[in-house]
């Protein structure tokens, strides 16, 4: 499958996908055909062209949602992907994006999506000492953080007493289920069943 990754900041699960793709679960199964950016200075996009990856951009800045949405995916489609994966893209999509890629847009949101939507996932989770929270990765639809579930993965929160433990934690198994969800979806289409488990650390 050929997968587009739109990211907006530091690149850490674009990273892991990249990864995944030359030896890990997704090894000929997928290849990232261009990470993409609304911010032509993103972290992440420097990293992957480091790593030979190509890169693309268009500033979003001062532009309306829906015009730079058109032309961002008249971008996107010359690249023929597959999958379009979010991995920290920082937009709110409206439907002139989500209708040209209906039902192959996926993205990963650091809790349950079922209980918390949004951003600053993470501090919700460590202010509210909750004992785990869960990492999502899901269909986009129209709204913000509700569309159907792909998989989700527990991470245990027990002891973890600063907000950058609890990143730390959460984004270890971001970065493992995001390559797993797409291997199973790629494999088994739309209807792979949910999985749900704790990694020991
Ligand atoms: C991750 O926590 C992801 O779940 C959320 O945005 C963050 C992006 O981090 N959607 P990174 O850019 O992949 O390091």
């Amino acid at each position: 499958a050929r997968l587009v990754i739109l990211l907006s900041g530091r690149g850490s699960n674009m990273l892991a996908l990249l990864e995944a793709t030359k030896t890990g679960v997704l090894h000929g199964l997928a290849e990232v055909v261009v990470v993409f950016s609304n911010k032509p200075d993103a972290f992440g996009l420097e990293a992957a062209a480091a790593l030979g990856c190509p890169i693309a951009s268009l500033p979003s800045q001062g532009r309306k949602r829906e015009a730079y949405d058109a032309d961002a995916v008249a971008l996107l489609q010359q690249y023929q992907p597959d999958l379009v994966v979010l991995a920290g893209y920082m937009r709110i999509l409206s439907p002139a994006f989500i209708q040209p890629f209906a039902g192959r847009i996926i993205n990963i949101h650091p809790a349950d999506t079922h209980q918390h939507q949004g951003l600053h996932a993470y501090e919700w989770a460590f202010e509210n000492k909750l004992p785990e929270t869960k990492i999502t990765v899901h269909l986009v639809d129209e709204g913000l953080d509700t569309g159907p579930i792909l998989a989700q993965q527990t991470v245990d929160l027990r002891g973890a007493d600063t907000l950058q433990e609890v990143e730390r934690r959460g984004l270890a198994v971001e970065h493992e289920l995001y390559a797993r969800a797409l291997a199973e979806l790629i494999n088994h289409g739309r209807h792979a069943e949910r999985s749900e488990a704790s990694l020991p650390h």
